[in-house]
C-alpha cells in the first residue's frame, strides 16, 4: 500500500482486516510485524462472487502498509522492489498530490506491477451506501448526479495517470493490466469496491506469481529490514518482511549494516499478539519458525548498525563467508558512485538513498557523500571541503538533523535541504543554484 498521507492506506486495511474475522474461525487473517496476511478462504468471502477461491493455488495476500514517514522505496530487495505488486491509494476528492508523483516514479523505475484504489468515494455528495458491495451493485443505486460526479472524479485521475505515463481505466475495461493500470473505486469507511481490489489483486497475483516467480519456503529465509527498531526488554530489534524461505529461533543471521554485514544469533523472534496492532501494541508472542511470505521481529545483538531497507540472510547448512558475499554485493548494488566535488546526501534507508541517488543522477548533480543516516556534524565539516560554492550543500531525505550540525551549518554557509519528498528536495537544491548564478 502506497499513496500520499491521509489518503487512507491504513483504513483500507483495516477494512479488509475487519470486515471478516471471526474469532478462532479456521483461516482468519492475522496481523504481522508490519504487514497483514490474508488467506485464500477469507479473499473469497470479502470478494464474494468476484472470488471463486478454487480457481487459485495461491496461499493468499500478504499486505504490506507503509505509514506515512515511511518511504515505499525501503521495501527493496535484490534488484527492485520487494512487493510484487502494489496499491496505489489515491483519494478521490486530492487527487495526485507530492507524494502520489514519488510513488508512481518509483513504481516506474522498480517496474512494480500497480493498481490504483480510487479511495473515499463515499464523500461524494449525495453518495448512497450499500456496505461492503462490489462497485458495479453499488453504482446501480447512485443518482445520475452522482454518477456523474463519480464518473468526473475518476477521469481525473485516469487524466493524471496518464500526464505520469500510463494508459488506465476503470478496471472492469482492462483487458491485459500489463499494459494498462486498472482504477478500482473504493471507500475504506463503507466498504464498497472492496472485494472488486481484492478480485483484481487475486488475478494479478497469480500471474505474476506464476509466470515469475518461484518462493521456496522452506530453505534459508532471505528478507528487507523495514525498520530497526529499540524494544523494551529486548534492545535494538529489525523488523523484517521475509520473502523467501524460513527463520528459526536458533539461526544465524547476516543484516547489512552501516558498515557492512553483521553476522549475529538470533535470540527470539517475535510475532504480534492476535489482532495486536503492532505499532501501538509492545507484546510479542515468541515463536520457533516462520515461512514467507510474513513478517517478524527479529531480537539479536549487535544490531544497532543495521539499516532499514538492507538484506537479511539466513546462514543455516551454507558457507558464512558465502552468505556474507551474498549480503555484501547486495549492498555494493546500492553502493552510490561519489566523487571529489558534490553534494553530501543523508537518507533514512538504503532504498531512499538509492532513490535519490537515481534522481540526482538524472538531474546531473553530483554527490562526494551519500550515506543512510541523520545529518550530522561531521557531515556540514564535509560539505565544506568542496570548492565550488553549489556543491557547499546537504541534501537530507526523510532524516533529522543532528546535534549542532544546523549551527555549524550556518556559521560555515553550508546550504541544508530537508524534506520526504524527493523530487522536491532537487527542485529546491536546483532553485539553490540558479540564485547562486544569477
Ligand atoms: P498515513 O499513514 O498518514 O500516510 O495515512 P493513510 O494513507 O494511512 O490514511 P488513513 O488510513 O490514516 O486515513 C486518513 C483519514 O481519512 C482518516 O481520518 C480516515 O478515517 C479517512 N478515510 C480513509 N478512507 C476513507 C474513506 O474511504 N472514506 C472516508 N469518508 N474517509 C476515509
Ligand atoms: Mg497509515
Amino acid at each position: 500500500m502506497l499513496g500520499h498521507v491521509d489518503h487512507g492506506k491504513t483504513s483500507l486495511l483495516d477494512k479488509i482486516r475487519g470486515s471478516t474475522v471471526i474469532e478462532g474461525e479456521a483461516g482468519a487473517i492475522t496481523q504481522h510485524i508490519g504487514a497483514t496476511a490474508v488467506p485464500l478462504d477469507v479473499v473469497g468471502e470479502v470478494a464474494g462472487s468476484l472470488v471463486d477461491p478454487t480457481e487459485f493455488d495461491l496461499p493468499g495476500l500478504l499486505f504490506i502498509d507503509t505509514p506515512g514517514h515511511h518511504s515505499f522505496t525501503t521495501l527493496r530487495s535484490r534488484g527492485g522492489a520487494l512487493a510484487d505488486i502494489a496499491i496505489l491509494v489515491v483519494d478521490v476528492n486530492d487527487g495526485f498530490q507530492p507524494q502520489t508523483e514519488e510513488a508512481i516514479k518509483i513504481l516506474a523505475d522498480s517496474e512494480t506491477p500497480f493498481v490504483v484504489a480510487a479511495n473515499k468515494v463515499d464523500t461524494i455528495p449525495g453518495w448512497q451506501v450499500t456496505e461492503d458491495a462490489p462497485i458495479q451493485q453499488t453504482l446501480e443505486a447512485q443518482s445520475d448526479r452522482v454518477e456523474q460526479q463519480f464518473n468526473e472524479k475518476l477521469y481525473e485521475i485516469i487524466g493524471e495517470l496518464s500526464d505520469a505515463g500510463f494508459t488506465s481505466d476503470f478496471y472492469w475495461r482492462v483487458q491485459d493490466f500489463r499494459s494498462n493500470v486498472g482504477v478500482v473505486p473504493v471507500s475504506a469507511m463503507t466498504g464498497e469496491g472492496i472485494p472488486d481490489l481484492l478480485a483484481v489483486l487475486m488475478g494479478l497475483a497469480q500471474r505474476y506469481m506464476k509466470e515469475d516467480m518461484e518462493i521456496d519456503v522452506t530453505g534459508p529465509g532471505a528478507g528487507t529490514v523495514l525498520e530497526v527498531k529499540e524494544e523494551r526488554g529486548f534492545g535494538t530489534t529489525l523488523d523484517v518482511i521475509l520473502y523467501d524461505g524460513t527463520v528459526r529461533a536458533d539461526d544465524t543471521v547476516v543484516v547489512g549494516g552501516v558498515n557492512g554485514p553483521i553476522v549475529t544469533d538470533v535470540r527470539a523472534l517475535l510475532k504480534p499478539r492476535p489482532l495486536a496492532e503492532i505499532r501501538t501494541e509492545s507484546r510479542f508472542e515468541k515463536v520457533d519458525e516462520i515461512a514467507a511470505a510474513a513478517g517478524v521481529k527479529i531480537a539479536a545483538p549487535d544490531l544497532d548498525d543495521a539499516i532499514a531497507g538492507a538484506p537479511v540472510r539466513v546462514v543455516r547448512n551454507r558457507d558464512l563467508d558465502d552468505v556474507i558475499a551474498d549480503v555484501q554485493a547486495e549492498l555494493a548494488e546500492v553502493a552510490v558512485d561519489t566523487g571529489e566535488e558534490g553534494v553530501v546526501v543523508k537518507a533514512d534507508t538504503l532504498g531512499s538513498l538509492e532513490a535519490m541517488a537515481n534522481a540526482l543522477d538524472e538531474a546531473e548533480i553530483p554527490m562526494m557523500r551519500a550515506e543512510v543516516g541523520d545529518i550530522a556534524p561531521r557531515d556540514v565539516a564535509m560539505a565544506t571541503t568542496v570548492e565550488e560554492e553549489e556543491y557547499r550543500a546537504i541534501l537530507g531525505f526523510n532524516v533529522d538533523v543532528l546535534g549542532d550540525a544546523a549551527d555549524r551549518a550556518e556559521q560555515d554557509d553550508v546550504e541544508v535541504f530537508e524534506s520526504d519528498v524527493i523530487y522536491q528536495l532537487v527542485e529546491e537544491y536546483e532553485g539553490f543554484v540558479e540564485e547562486i548564478e544569477r
